[in-house]
């Protein structure tokens, strides 16, 4: 694997492989990477000549300071598992190689309400901070393919957004979420959480498998009540349980069985906040 961590010549390198018809997938990350990470970067290999990784913990994208500081590095352990994952390219760059001119000049995009509701609601200016690093990160990369995780559903949608107006030609492709073996989703941030309240953490799984079991059995507003009762009943704070369209991540009040929906919670336990998300009908 070949690390570069100057964004010039990772950029450079790209365009030489481009102009041998090398296509090239690439997953984004912010490190601490676990299976699911891995999987994106399976799925690129399977499906391109050249995968590329990248490990920045993005400083815009963070609203709460703490969450930032507290985020977990394994930068060596990271290594190990994409060189066992046979990744062909990591970019490790610091602050100054993604932001140039500093992070204060915050971009606006506009994605109408797609990054207000949910995530946006209770991280403001979260999306658009993602969105300053994923535009800075696919401008750089130009990959064929970009691979992103169905964990984190709303930032698949917001991404898409950016990726038209962008112009970006890369085919996007949403990958399942992975799951220990009680049905928490991985993530990064469950390192952080107390052996006490890890086993409490699938609590949050359970609640997506009573949405989808329940969906059909009368009115939308109580079912959502009932998961978040279920929620506090298990020690969370409950930033939200939704269940929206997956077409326009609009909130459902009424569902029929014509309709598709996705169950989605944000929830703390103690300070760590999780977030996880379920198809609950096609
Ligand atoms: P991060 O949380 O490191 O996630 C990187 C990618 O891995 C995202 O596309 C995420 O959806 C995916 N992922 C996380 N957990 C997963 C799981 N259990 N199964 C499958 N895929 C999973 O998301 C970010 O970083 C950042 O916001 C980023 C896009 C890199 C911009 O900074």
């Amino acid at each position: 694997m070949i690390i570069f961590k100057k964004a010039s010549d990772l950029k450079n390198y790209l365009q030489n492989q481009r102009q041998k018809q090398v296509s090239t997938g690439f997953v984004p990350t912010m490190g601490a990477l676990h299976e699911g990470h891995l999987s994106l970067i399976r799925n690129s290999k399977r499906e391109n000549d050249l995968s590329v990784c990248s490990i920045f913990v993005n400083p815009t994208q963070f609203n709460d300071p703490s969450d930032f500081e507290k985020y977990p590095i394994t930068i060596e352990e990271d290594i190990y598992a994409l060189e066992t994952t046979s990744c062909d390219i990591l970019f490790l760059p610091d602050v100054e190689e993604v932001y140039p001119n500093g992070t204060n000049q915050v971009k606006q995009y506009n994605f109408g309400y797609l990054d207000k509701i949910l995530e946006g609601e209770f991280r403001p200016g979260h999306f658009q901070g993602v969105c300053m690093v994923v535009e800075r990160l696919l401008e750089l990369v130009q990959p064929t393919r970009l691979y992103l995780g169905q964990k984190d559903f709303q930032q698949c949608m917001v991404i898409k957004k950016l990726a038209e107006l962008m112009q970006c030609k890369a085919e996007i492709k949403v990958c399942p979420t992975l799951r220990e073996a009680d049905g928490l989703a991985m993530s990064s941030r469950n390192k952080r959480l107390s052996s006490e309240d890890r086993a409490k953490a699938v609590t949050i799984y359970q609640t997506l498998l009573f949405l989808k079991d329940n969906i059909d059995k009368g009115a939308l507003s109580d079912l959502k009540k009932l998961a978040t009762k279920k929620l506090k009943q298990n020690g969370f704070r409950p930033d939200y349980v939704e269940i929206v369209d997956p077409k326009t991540l609009k909130p459902l009040n009424e569902w029929d069985s014509r309709q598709g929906a996705v169950g989605l919670i944000a929830a703390y336990l103690n300070e760590v906040r999780l977030i996880d998300n379920m198809v609950l009908c096609e």
